[in-house]
């Protein structure tokens, strides 16, 4: 077993750098049967530096490969955070007709004469399934003077057009540019000016196409943007995405400007994005996130490393009372990782009793699904000792779903860091899904099959294993419930 596997902290079934600093998942593409995800990266420090693009290779999003560093800074500067696409037709020359891999990131320094920040687009290409990277001798190939936070291209290849679409954070906008060959770029449009939340700079952009309720003829896009955090804002940096409709130039947000739909009500879900060229057979797609947010990620209580990303996700789209929505689903491979469980049907829960008594994990996974009765308030205690706790709940009240980690273990790091933060969600008659990954350091919360998510750090003492079910202020019953332990992805 890998000694990493062992150090205070470390996610046991999310993937987490070796070593050193890593923000933002980059570059995630799938090609010959391996997936690939790149990392901003921080090789000489646990808090972020000089950026770099860490990488690690998997065949099942579960249990990844640590590869050496595929991009590091150069006479054009840091590397900060892009892309990847199959370049299957050879549109950039880059592989004598065959296919290859070219990320294209965002070249990060200075004006020479001001100082002011400059970034500016970039690529590399890789003749070897990713192993090794050579950088385009023609970098940058997209610069803009006027705008300073101009970055975090994701690119895209739109077939009924025949050429590449990048979208670009910049400013609190993103821009739309196309190009035949990834090198040569040119605009078409910008969005932002008024639609969505502008409580930080916009950044790391992703547009993608989904079938609406899993039909084959009907799609909508779906613009994801994360925000940076702003002090003024006790949520920190999060993000956001718009539906509607794309053109291969111009995207139409569908609904009203001002609507702010949120993709995760948790505190660390950040720069996500989507990877490339995975075919689905339902045409889903495959996202991941930072599981950390620009308010305290250079404080959290790691020692040789710090942050870890999500929960790799499926996303579809589903239609709502409120409209079409975004929905999250843990990818099915971590069924994998599923020890032999424990399972409850038909049991009744009220004050004073708890189901779970007796049991203490440190990680694992739990589904259930409740009649909320006349109960009040209905829930896990989770990570719990006799001074630590982490709450899911779900406040029949106010209709809250909530996750409590204001007790949850170490969390004076930050003043922002320990909170209880909620959303208003409808059950279906009273009746509650819940679908809980719980880790060394973090938890995830995908309620009513996914149409709500919340992901969250948490940094409970090791020897914090207790749980518990609860229901306040009347009865509930558990229609179903079922508890896996799960295996360490460090586990041969
Ligand atoms: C998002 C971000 C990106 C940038 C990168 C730098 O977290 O700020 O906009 O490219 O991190 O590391």
């Amino acid at each position: 077993i890998d000694h990493t596997s062992r150090e205070k902290y470390r996610a046991q079934f999310h993937f987490t750098p070796p070593e050193k600093w890593m923000n933002d998942p980059n570059g995630m593409v799938y090609f010959e049967g391996e997936y690939h995800l790149f990392y901003q990266h921080h090789p000489e420090g646990t808090t972020w530096g000089p950026m770099h693009w860490g990488h690690a290779i998997s065949t099942d999003l579960v249990h990844w490969e640590h590869r050496p560093i595929a991009l590091e800074p150069d006479e054009n500067g840091q590397i900060f955070s892009g892309s990847a696409v199959v370049d299957w037709e050879d549109t950039s020359g880059f592989f004598g007709g065959k296919p290859g891999l070219v990320a294209i990131f965002t070249h990060a320094d200075a004006y020479p004469e001001t100082g002011r920040p400059r970034q500016r687009q970039s690529l590399a290409y890789s003749q070897d399934k990713g192993r090794t990277w050579t950088v385009y001798g023609g970098n940058p190939v997209l610069s803009n003077e006027q705008i300073t936070d101009f970055r975090d291209p994701k690119v895209f290849w739109y077939a009924s057009k025949k050429e590449w679409v990048m979208v670009l954070a910049a400013g609190d906008r993103v821009h739309f540019y196309t190009s035949p060959n990834l090198i040569e770029w040119t605009f078409q449009s910008e969005f932002g000016a008024v639609e969505g939340s502008h409580d930080g700079v916009w950044e790391c952009p992703d547009l993608i196409e989904l079938p609406v309720d899993g039909s084959v003829d009907q799609t909508q896009w779906v613009l994801i943007v994360s925000i940076g955090d702003d002090p003024q804002f006790a949520e920190g940096s999060r993000t956001q995405y718009f539906i509607g409709s794309f053109d291969g130039s111009v995207f139409i947000n569908e609904a009203s400007p001002d609507t702010v739909i949120w993709l995760d009500h948790g505190r660390d879900n950040y720069a996500g994005v989507t990877w490339s060229d995975v075919q689905a057979t339902d045409n889903s797609k495959l996202f991941i996130g930072w599981m950390s947010n620009w308010k305290y990620a250079n404080l959290t209580p790691t020692i040789s490393w710090r942050s870890a990303m999500t929960l790799p996700r499926t996303l579809h789209l589903k239609t709502g009372t409120a409209g079409v929505r975004l929905v999250q689903e843990p990818i099915s491979e971590l069924r994998m990782l599923r020890m032999e469980g424990l399972s409850w049907n038909d049991a009744t829960i009220c004050s004073g009793q708890n189901l779970l008594s007796g049991l203490d994990y440190e990680y694992y996974e739990i589904e259930c699904e409740i009649d909320l009765g006349d109960a009040e308030e209905v829930g896990f205690k989770l990570r719990k000792s006799s001074h630590e706790v982490t709450i899911v709940g779900y406040n029949t009240i106010s209709q809250t779903l909530f996750v409590d980690r204001t007790h949850s273990g170490e969390s004076g790091f930050h003043e922002a860091f320990p909170c209880k933060h909620g959303v208003q969600m409808d059950t279906k008659n009273g009746h509650l899904k819940l679908h809980v990954f719980v880790d060394h350091s973090s938890i995830e919360v995908f309620a009513m099959d996914g149409e709500i998510v919340i992901t969250d750090q948490i940094f409970p003492d090791p020897s914090s294993t207790g749980m518990e079910m609860y229901a306040k202020g009347g009865e509930a019953k558990v229609v179903s419930l079922s508890l896996h332990p799960l295996k360490s992805i460090y586990s041969l």
